[in-house]
């Protein structure tokens, strides 16, 4: 008996990847890994998770907690979300709002609301690995997101319609300090988005995930509050915009949320309710409890501690990198992108690094859709402090030196 033979078609594009594979294995001594792009979690604030939990359990509330609940989340936290909505520039109602789990359920939700097989998604290259993998089951085309490119609308359509039949049905990017490259849109950027999503009469799925986490520079206002800024209100708008507390509170408690016009709400609603019926309201609770205690403080906390690191990590790359080696410069989040010189392989590079330097990192070209970026690499400041920083890009440069010979 072999039941792998009738998996459904689908199954056929979720690839383990080999990325993730070869991550775990460098959980060993002596590893100095800049790999996983995860927050430290020396920085959860679990004094304020502990009262919260504590706090539910024992009160009246323990019962409601425990059972189930609404799919669309927990009111009091949708309420919480207006406000912090409100202030950038997103006047929205608890309608407005759906709690996920994680904004990692928004994308595969919005993956099976919009993508029908052959159906065109417009991504950067390279963009979020976990957005190819959540999209990946619904079977999609991938065309490059040019924003200020020289495509034009028409040119876009014609080849989703000659490639794969089908039509282009979202641009998805993530709009501040991206993950992998640690990039932002600029205003202008991101007012040619929606120049572009408007001609293409497709949506525009904004992954929020890192927007907190700003250290210097202008905040920009999100690609939704754009869009409300010339449509009037949110109802008009084509901008989905999915945020999350993993970066700035907890991932484990698998706690996000969606914002978009009501008639889309709905309809996740009821894909929500067919999934999972609800995100974990213990979780939801406790969320809104530290949120409402503490957030702003937490989250400049975060802010202080990352900023140091990616301090430390520009300076470090200016020390130790061989010439010929590019990286990008962020103003938030937790990723610096490195382009290598050409013919430079990522993946070669970290089984070199591996062995001779004991150093760590993702090679590039698994957040690229068409397989491309052979020569780029991802490093995380997240999780390390200054003096392992300043060690470990010591290393790299040194199997950078040796690769590039
Ligand atoms: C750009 C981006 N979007 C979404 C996610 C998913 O995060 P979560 O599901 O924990 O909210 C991540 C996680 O690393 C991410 O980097």
């Amino acid at each position: 008996m072999d039941l792998t033979e009738m998996f459904a078609e689908r199954t056929a594009r979720m690839k383990a990847s080999e990325i993730r594979e070869l991550l775990k294995l460098l959980d060993q001594p002596g590893i100095i890994s800049f790999a996983g792009g995860i927050p430290d979690p020396a920085l959860f604030p679990s004094d304020a998770f502990a009262r919260a939990f504590a706090q539910t359990m024992e009160g009246d509330q323990a019962g409601s907690a425990l059972q189930y609940s609404v799919s669309e989340g927990y009111l009091p936290l949708r309420e919480w979300l207006v406000g912090e909505m409100a202030k950038v520039g997103v006047p929205c109602s608890v309608d407005n709002i759906l709690i996920t789990s994680g904004s990692q359920q928004a994308l595969d939700y919005l993956g099976k609301l919009f993508l029908s097989p052959g159906d065109t998604a417009l991504v950067n290259w390279p963009t979020y690995m976990g957005a190819l993998g959540a999209f990946n089951p619904y079977e999609p085309r991938y065309d490059q997101l040019s924003i200020n490119g020289n495509r034009s609308a028409d040119d876009f359509k014609d080849s989703a319609k000659a490639e794969t039949g089908g039509r282009v049905k979202f641009a998805y990017l993530s709009s501040d300090f991206s993950n992998p490259t640690g990039e932002t849109v600029d205003r202008r950027g991101r007012e040619s988005l929606l120049d572009l999503a408007d001609d293409l009469d497709c949506a525009v799925i904004e992954d929020a995930a890192y927007q907190a986490l700003r250290y210097d520079g202008e905040d920009i206002p999100p690609i939704l509050a754009l869009e409300i800024a010339r449509k009037g209100n949110l109802e008009a708008c084509r901008t989905i915009y999915c945020g999350s507390f993993s970066k700035t509170l907890s991932p484990g408690l698998r706690v996000g949320w969606i914002v978009a016009a009501k008639p889309v709400i709905s309809q996740l609603v009821l894909m929500k309710q067919a999934s999972d019926l609800h995100s974990p309201t213990l979780n939801q609770i406790a969320i809104n409890a530290v949120a409402r205690a503490c957030f702003e403080d937490h989250v400049s906390g975060v802010r202080k501690a990352y900023r140091g690191r990616r301090d430390a990590m520009l300076a470090a790359l200016e020390r130790y990198m061989p010439n010929g080696v590019e990286w990008t410069r962020p103003e938030g989040g937790m990723f610096v992108w490195l382009t290598l010189p050409v013919g430079v392989d990522g993946a070669d590079l970290l089984a070199l690094a591996l062995e001779t330097q004991k150093v760590a990192f993702v090679p590039g070209h698994a957040f690229f859709a068409d397989g491309s970026g052979r020569n780029t690499i991802r490093l995380s400041f997240s999780c390390a402090d200054e003096a392992t920083i300043e060690e470990g890009m010591r290393r790299l440069g040194l199997a950078l030196r040796a690769a590039i010979g």
